[in-house]
């Protein structure tokens, strides 16, 4: 298994892939997890060789503490992507290599798919993930781009990206893997202790009633109501809950038969910030 740093370097096994067939990328941001080790599998078994990109992209972060504190764990990284094939290329490059001196984001008119939930909470941080994409897309120019649902906006956004750009890729989006007690995987859980990590599970104890709830009563009722569980909660602090259609992302005032629904959350488990969605329909 080849791990690459330079732009340079990587060139030739990519030429190599294309021509022993199609290539899929998975864009990751490394301390990984079974959440990733999912979507570096659905991309081999859709494609003939599959690049996993390791880079903790500066522009996404609104804060610079979290930057700070987000874990390099490569060699950890590069034994778990070894167990699972070894017919990987790894490209983890320095922030120098993609951005050169100008650490910056490009501006792009995502429509307002950027200006709510995590857009209105971490100011520019959807730049960032449009600008790294891009570059990562432009580079590799896979067949297919694996994106995880726990980021579901984050997909979205990515989806209108390579449609305004337009950028010859199938974005394929998977489904969240679970921690046993239901917590979405996230390479923060890491830095819940253990008993926040059982207490996070609450999150998606109350995601899963909403769900019930949604069936029969407004979303504004059930808004409502997941509010009045978290002020309940010693531990667990929200940010928001929102429910939105899929598509424009838009919070939902009056519910339609023929739109799909997500329910979106973000809290802090102390300072660690946890995001989670859920399909209400
Ligand atoms: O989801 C992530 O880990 C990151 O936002 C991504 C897509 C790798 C871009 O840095």
């Amino acid at each position: 298994m080849s791990l690459i740093k330079t732009k340079k370097e990587l060139q030739s096994p990519l030429l190599i892939a294309k021509e022993n067939g199609s290539l899929g990328l998975v864009p990751t941001m490394g301390a990984l997890h079974q959440g990733h080790i999912s979507l570096v599998k659905k991309a081999l078994s859709e494609n003939d060789t599959v690049v996993v990109t390791i880079f903790v992209n500066p522009t996404q972060f609104d804060n610079k503490e979290d930057l700070d504190k987000y874990p390099d764990t490569l060699d950890a990284d590069r034994k778990l992507l070894g167990e699972v094939s070894e017919n990987l290329i790894i490209f983890a490059p320095q922030a120098k290599e993609i951005y050169g001196s100008e650490i910056e984001s490009e501006s792009f008119d995502f429509g307002g798919l950027d200006t709510v939930m995590e857009g209105a909470f971490r100011e520019g941080h959807f730049e960032g993930v449009g600008t790294i994409v891009e570059k990562l897309l432009t580079l590799v120019q896979p067949a297919r781009a694996y994106f995880g649902e726990k980021d579901f906006q984050q997909l979205q956004i990515i989806k209108k990206l390579v449609v305004l750009k337009n950028i010859p890729v199938a974005i394929i989006g998977c489904p969240i893997v679970r921690e046993p007690s239901g917590l979405a995987m996230s390479s923060r859980n890491e830095r819940l202790s253990s008993e926040l990590r059982e207490e996070a599970s609450f999150i998606y104890k109350t995601l899963c009633s909403a769900k019930a709830r949604f069936g029969t009563k407004s979303a504004q009722v059930v808004t409502e109501w997941v509010e009045r569980q978290f002020e309940e909660h010693p531990d667990l602090e929200l940010e928001y809950f929102m429910i939105s259609d899929i598509e424009k992302l838009r919070p939902v005032q009056r519910k339609r038969r023929n739109k799909k629904y997500r329910g979106f959350i973000a809290v802090y488990a102390k300072d660690v910030r946890l995001i989670d969605n859920i399909a209400l329909n």
